[in-house]
C-alpha cells in the first residue's frame, strides 16, 4: 500500500494538447511508455477517445482523455478544474496543438492530402516549395493561426500555471518550429525586440501581433519586414517562443523550453516531411524528460540548444 502511494506521487502527470494525431499522439505514446500518466487532450471528443483507445490497445493504460480546444476559454477552464481535482498538480505541459495559418490548395497531380510516396525524390527545400506553391494565405486563416498557435498556447499555459507551480519540477515544452526563427523577419528592429527576452513584455507582444494583423490586412507584410511565406504561422511561432522566454524569466522555478521536432510527415505538412511522427516526437519527449534543474528559456533543435534567430 505504502509503495502504491509512493509511486503515484512520483509518477509524472503530463498534459499534451492536440494529442489525437501526428506528433502530439506520438508524444503521448512515448511519455506514457516512459511511465508518465498522460492526459491526452483533443478538441474533438470522438477523435480524442479513439486515440486513447489506440494507446490502451498498445498496453498504455496510464493514458486518459480530456477534451481541450485551446481557443475556447471554458474548455481550458474545464481541463484546469479536472486536473486540480484529480491530481492537484501538473508536472509536464506539452503545448503541441497548432494549425497551418494557410488554406491548402488542391494540386491535381498530388491531391489535397498526398501520400508520402508523392514526395519521393524531392529534397526538403523542394517539398517546402511544393507546400508554398499549393497554399493560399488568407486573412481568416492567418487570424486563426495566431488565435490557435499563439493565443491558444498562451491561454492554456496561463490557466495551468498554478498547477505547474504545485509540482516540484514543473515543465512546459512548447513545440516550436524552424519556421518560427527570427531570421525570417527582415525588419531589424522587430527582430531585435522579439529577441530581447529580458525587456520584452506580454503587452508588447500583443501590440506587435496587432500590428502584424493590420499589416496583413493592408497587404503590407513584405514592406513592413514580416516573414512573407507562411507569414502567420511564422509570426505565431516566433511569438510563442518569445512568450516562453518571458515566462522562463518570470517563473524561475519552472523549466520553460521550446523544441523543434524537425520536418515531420503529418497532416500539417500534408505528409511532405522527412521524419516520421515517432522521430519528431522523440525530440519533444527528450526535452520534456530532461534531468531536473536543466536549462529554461531555451530552444532545442536536434538534441542541442539552438539560437532563436
Ligand atoms: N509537422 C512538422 O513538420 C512540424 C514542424 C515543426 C513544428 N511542428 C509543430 O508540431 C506540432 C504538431 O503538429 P503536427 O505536424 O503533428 O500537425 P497535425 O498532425 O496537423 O496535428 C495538429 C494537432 O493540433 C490539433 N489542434 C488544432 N487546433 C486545435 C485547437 N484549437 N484546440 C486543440 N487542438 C487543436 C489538431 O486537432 P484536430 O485533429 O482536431 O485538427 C491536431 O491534433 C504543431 O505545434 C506544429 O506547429 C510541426
Amino acid at each position: 500500500m505504502e509503495e502504491t502511494i509512493f509511486s503515484s506521487t512520483h509518477t509524472r502527470i503530463a498534459v499534451v494538447t492536440g494529442g489525437n494525431k501526428g506528433i502530439g499522439l506520438e508524444v503521448c505514446r512515448q511519455l506514457a511508455g516512459n511511465g508518465a500518466t498522460v492526459v491526452l487532450t483533443a478538441r474533438d471528443e470522438a477523435k480524442g477517445a479513439a486515440a486513447v483507445e489506440k494507446l490502451h490497445g498498445l498496453g498504455l493504460s496510464s493514458v486518459i482523455f480530456h477534451q481541450l480546444d485551446v481557443t475556447d476559454a471554458s474548455s481550458i477552464a474545464r481541463l484546469a478544474e479536472f486536473l486540480e481535482s484529480r491530481f492537484g498538480r501538473l508536472d509536464v505541459l506539452v503545448n503541441n496543438a497548432a494549425v497551418g495559418g494557410i488554406v491548402p490548395v488542391d494540386d491535381p497531380s498530388f491531391g489535397l492530402l498526398p501520400t508520402e510516396e508523392k514526395f519521393s525524390g524531392m529534397d526538403g527545400h523542394q517539398r517546402i516549395e511544393w507546400m508554398w506553391k499549393n497554399c493560399r494565405q488568407t486573412y481568416d486563416a492567418a487570424k486563426a493561426g495566431l488565435k490557435t498557435n499563439y493565443y491558444g498556447t498562451k491561454n492554456v499555459t496561463e490557466a495551468l500555471l498554478p498547477l505547474l507551480q504545485s509540482s516540484s519540477d514543473g515543465r512546459i515544452v512548447n513545440v516550436a518550429s524552424s519556421f518560427g526563427l527570427l531570421r525570417f523577419f527582415t525588419n531589424e528592429e522587430l527582430k531585435r525586440e522579439l529577441n530581447d527576452a529580458d525587456s520584452l513584455s506580454e503587452e508588447r507582444l500583443d501590440e506587435l501581433l496587432g500590428m502584424f494583423v493590420r499589416d496583413f490586412e493592408a497587404g503590407a507584410v513584405a514592406e513592413r519586414g514580416w516573414p512573407t511565406e507562411f507569414s502567420a504561422y511564422k509570426v505565431a511561432k516566433a511569438a510563442m517562443s518569445a512568450y516562453a522566454r518571458i515566462l522562463a524569466r518570470k517563473r524561475p522555478a519552472l523549466r520553460v523550453n521550446c523544441v523543434d521536432p524537425g520536418y515531420v510527415k503529418t497532416d500539417l505538412t500534408r505528409n511532405s516531411g522527412l521524419l516520421t511522427p515517432e522521430e519528431g516526437a522523440s525530440r519533444v519527449v527528450a526535452v520534456a524528460l530532461l534531468p531536473a534543474g536543466g536549462p529554461t528559456g531555451a530552444l532545442f533543435d536536434g538534441g542541442k540548444e539552438a539560437s532563436f534567430v
